[in-house]
């Protein structure tokens, strides 16, 4: 069923600064009446007109980024009207503490640092922000933080709402999900980091990564945080590069994956509201092929794990191929990567995809930008569920000019 109705229900025109857009006037919703079984199209705005060129992209993603932050994860706040940054390093071990406050209570956190040894390029090294300590093998050449993301929001079960550091600062009652939580605290980092020359790291070149649940934390930091160069979910299945609505596909296909219905009972990386759209995706007007596009045309490489049902294989690959178009419109389909194969736990990182990983490392953190990053497969394990592009990609792909 194709969506008939393209009307704003609550529009406000804010202005192209704000939406980080180029048009003269950017419409951004936080609500459209929507009704499509299908992917929606990514390149055609909120009023039902086609995205034509690289600016109209830029516009169009403000618009399904507002449209994200209403209906699944949350309003992100500004940064804190103080950040103060420390840092100390002692060997190749070095220690980013930051105290951010609102003129009210403060938080401290602390990532630490693992330097290569060797001497540093003269723009500093690049730098991979691990969630919970990520599980990719780290090339020579690249510093590597760990980000304790659990403790910027919690994320034991539905008693996690509101716990955790960002809620100490924003309060227990802040629309803001673990996953807009996690990507605040990135985004500090970030700041702290250009602030802090001493730190010697070079914040041009930095990447992302998690696993699993930390994966879809990695997903959302990379689309809502344009100064990440690299973004690198891991198994990151439902709520990260999967769609909702191909997940209920595969799921109503026989297969026990992860759903939005689901995800909602079992933990709060999605805001208090998403609970009133999982189960009728047709409404939401948006899915997780836009949110992996909002990173475009900056690199993303997910790797994902037919091995285990629950993340939802099938999904994942129409997912990311739909989300390839946005890529491929902008002329830049190499950067974006996606592999998929069996044979290792959850987790563990398989050594047949190291060849593929080190080539996004070389051409977007290691300043190799001739390094070929063609890589987009799939073993094509689909729980037995058969993926046909053709009854959810109902567009086609335009050259954005
Ligand atoms: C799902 O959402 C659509 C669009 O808003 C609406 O027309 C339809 O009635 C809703 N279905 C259910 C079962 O709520
Ligand atoms: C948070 O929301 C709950 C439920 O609406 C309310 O009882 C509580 O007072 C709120 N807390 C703050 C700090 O606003
Ligand atoms: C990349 O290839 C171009 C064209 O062949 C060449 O001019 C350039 O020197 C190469 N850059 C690097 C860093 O190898
Ligand atoms: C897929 O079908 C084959 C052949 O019927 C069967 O052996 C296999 O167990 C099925 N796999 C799954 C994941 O259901």
């Amino acid at each position: 069923m194709r969506f008939s109705t393209l009307i704003q229900l609550s529009v406000a025109f804010i202005s192209a600064a704000s939406a980080g857009a180029r048009r003269a006037d950017c419409p951004i919703a936080t609500s459209l009446p929507f009704d499509d079984d299908e992917l929606p199209d990514p390149f055609t705005f909120n009023d039902g007109t086609p995205v034509l060129t690289t600016d109209d992209w830029t516009c169009r993603a403000a618009q399904i980024n507002a449209l994200i932050s209403s209906y699944e994860a949350g309003a992100l706040p500004p940064p804190p009207s103080s950040l103060g940054v420390a840092f100390t390093r002692s060997g190749s071990s070095g220690t980013l503490s930051l105290t951010a406050s609102n003129g009210g209570p403060s938080i401290t956190f602390a990532p630490t640092i693992t330097f290569p040894s060797g001497t540093a390029p003269a723009a500093g090294w690049p730098l991979v922000i691990t969630f919970e300590g990520g599980s990719i093998p780290i090339p020579a050449g690249i510093a590597t933080m760990n980000y304790a993301n659990s403790a910027m929001a919690a994320q034991t079960d539905l008693s996690s709402r509101g716990v955790g550091l960002f809620y100490n600062l924003f309060g227990a009652n802040a629309t803001a999900s673990s996953m807009v939580a996690w990507a605040w605290g990135v985004s500090r980092i970030i700041d702290a980091l250009e602030q802090t020359p001493a730190a010697g790291i070079n914040t041009q070149r930095i990447a992302v990564t998690g696993c699993s649940r930390d994966g879809k934390g990695a997903l959302t930091a990379g689309a809502l945080e344009p100064r990440i160069a690299l973004t690198i979910p891991q198994e990151s299945g439902s709520g990260g590069d999967t769609c909702w609505r191909l997940s209920l596909f595969e799921q109503n296909n026989g297969a026990d994956v992860q759903t939005a219905t689901e995800i909602v009972q079992e933990n709060v990386w999605f805001a208090p509201g998403f609970a009133n759209f999982v189960n009728n995706l047709s409404a939401l007007p948006f899915d997780h092929h836009m949110l992996a596009a909002l990173i475009a045309p900056r690199a993303l490489v997910s790797f994902e794990n037919t091995d285990v049902v629950w993340l939802s294989p099938l999904s994942a690959w129409g997912c990311m191929s739909a989300a390839h178009t946005v890529w491929a419109a902008l002329g830049v389909p190499d950067n974006h990567g996606f592999a998929q194969v069996g044979g290792h736990e959850h987790c563990q990182w398989p050594a047949s995809l190291t060849p593929t990983l080190d080539a996004f490392f070389d051409k977007f953190l290691l300043d190799q930008p001739n390094v070929s990053t063609e890589f987009f497969s799939t073993n094509g394990a689909f729980n037995n569920v058969t993926w046909n592009p053709a009854d959810w990609i109902s567009w086609t792909t335009p050259q954005l000019t």
